[in-house]
């Protein structure tokens, strides 16, 4: 299988931290490219040319990364990262809305940030930090647990593309669970190996 990858991406990193975790990353050829120069071969496989994406062996294109995740569960025998029913299935799908809905405002707020300065930038800018701000609280309240399941992944790929991207404005101070949890599930290899990189 092909996978556009970008190493600064969470949702990229979410796709590698998934194929580590069921032992299928050797089956993954790494193919990087710059999404935001639209490159003719990406966006042949894929028309929004955005990473991940995953080009499969049948040559069926897929993503975004919600979608990749799955087909990479139905994919051998080791056990599975989304729970197939009830309340486990629900819960694991809502912390990885919760750690992709970081990670949909931290992606465009670094693009504000990149820009020149202007008011409505930074009304934009006001409006990511507040969302990954409030949501990074709620994760406080209630931290992911300690199995390693998609929402579990989700939301470790989310701190830690906090940690590479927004370093200045740390998200630790006031969330010491959450803190806690992440410093003890980031020795999970597939979080442990895909650390974001430029
Ligand atoms: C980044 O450089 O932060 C980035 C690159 C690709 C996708 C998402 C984020």
């Amino acid at each position: 299988m092909k996978l556009y990858y970008s190493p600064a991406s969470p949702y990229v990193r979410k796709v590698l931290a998934c194929a580590i975790t069921r032992g299928l990353d050797s089956r993954i050829q790494l193919h990087p490219t710059n999404p935001q120069q639209s490159p003719h071969d990406l966006v042949a496989d894929n028309p929004t040319s955005k990473v991940p994406c995953l080009v499969t062996d049948d040559g069926l294109s897929l993503w975004d990364s919600p979608v990749i995740c799955e087909v990479l569960d139905s994919l051998g025998d080791a056990p599975v990262l989304f729970p197939a029913s009830g309340a486990a299935r629900w819960r694991a799908l809502k912390f990885q809305a919760m750690g992709d809905g970081i990670c949909d405002a931290a992606v465009p707020c670094r693009g504000e940030l990149l820009r020149p300065k202007e008011a409505a930038r930074d009304a934009a800018i006001a409006r990511y930090k507040a969302a990954m701000s409030r949501t990074v609280d709620a994760l406080e309240a209630d931290p992911p647990h300690r199995h390693v399941d998609i929402g579990s992944i989700a939301v470790a790929c989310a701190l830690g593309y906090l940690d590479f991207r927004f370093a200045v404005d740390p998200w630790r101070p006031g969330h010491p669970k959450l803190a806690a949890w992440f410093e003890d599930f980031s020795k999970n290899p597939g979080i442990a190996q895909t650390v974001p990189k430029e």
